[in-house]
């Protein structure tokens, strides 16, 4: 081995880590998932189906719109979070596109969707690299509020099959951990937060017109087994309602002038989560983190 290969290797060996966000491996059955695994409604399943068909494009946008500026950024501690964050959305991708592929199986069309889906990242991906990126944070300011309301209601989150808790969980946990680093990114490079805020108005019209379009075309698809659940339908609507009423507050938190992702404190419920993960549902890595060994 070479003196430079000695010092490379020795150089990634040493590399700090981003501290609060670690990058696991999740350990999940997608094709033990009940096909209306969300609270047995229909409805809520189908919204968390549809979001999981943007994922693996979705998050993989997001790491590409934070690669493109990572050169620009000095700040050695955000660099180590950069990579931590790319590290859990490639997981994340990756995890939701094995949970897509478990519903091809059944009679849902996911694929015209994600060609669709595909053909505004294209475009996207053409736009000014501020402009991708402030897509990005806003998208970040929804996933981590998501994240933190389905964390807050483990009684809801009670009524899913263990394999769905694993993965929608372990995500949003990691949602969390790097809510800001898009943002800090952002500030670092840019700055400029009259975009920030223009570009979240145009991203939210788009979410919930693509949500809504995605888990409908899903509901129409599987129409014989979801309209004669009737409950369970009217209890996803009412879920539906008084979520996106109970995060107004923190959804404009995002349209302050000094606003910053860390300042929503998610730290006892994601300590909650990472507890049961590892004691309740076995995942061995939240089991490390929650009881490391005494000796290492
Ligand atoms: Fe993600
Ligand atoms: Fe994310």
């Amino acid at each position: 081995m070479s003196l430079a290969q000695a010092t490379a290797k020795k150089t990634y060996l040493n590399r700090p880590k981003a501290i609060g966000i670690k990058v696991r491996k999740p350990s999940f059955n997608p094709k033990a998932i009940r096909r209306h695994f969300f609270a047995n409604s229909p409805v809520m399943s189908h919204l968390l189906t549809a979001l999981s068909s943007t994922f693996p494009i979705g998050e993989q946008f997001f790491v590409h719109s934070v690669r493109n500026v990572r050169a620009k950024v000095t700040d050695e501690k955000l660099q180590t979070e950069i990579a931590a964050f790319i590290g859990q959305e490639a997981m994340h991708s990756k995890a939701h596109a094995e949970f897509n592929d478990a519903w091809r199986r059944d009679d849902y069309n996911l694929d015209s969707f994600q060609a669709w889906l595909a053909a505004r990242d294209s475009f996207i991906k053409s736009v000014h690299p501020k402009v991708q990126l402030a897509v990005t944070c806003a998208f970040e300011h929804f996933t981590a509020l998501l994240g933190g309301y389905i964390l807050r209601h483990p009684e809801i989150l009670s009524t899913l099959d263990d394999d769905a808790i694993k993965l929608w969980v372990w995500h949003a946990i990691e949602e969390i951990e790097h809510r800001a680093v898009a943002f800090d990114v952002y500030q670092s490079v840019y700055k400029d937060d009259k975009l920030r805020r223009m570009i979240m108005r145009n991203v939210t019209t788009g979410f919930a017109s693509l949500t809504f379009y995605g888990a409908s075309r899903l509901f129409m698809q599987d129409w014989k087994k979801s309209v004669p659940k009737v409950t369970g339908n009217l209890y996803g609507v009412y879920m539906i309602s008084k979520m996106l009423i109970s995060l107004i507050p923190e959804y404009l938190s995002y349209f302050k002038a000094d606003f910053h992702p860390s300042e929503i404190d998610y730290s006892k419920i994601v300590e909650y989560w990472k507890e049961r993960l590892a004691d309740e549902y076995g995942m061995e890595s939240f089991q490390e983190e929650v009881h490391p060994p005494l000796y290492s």
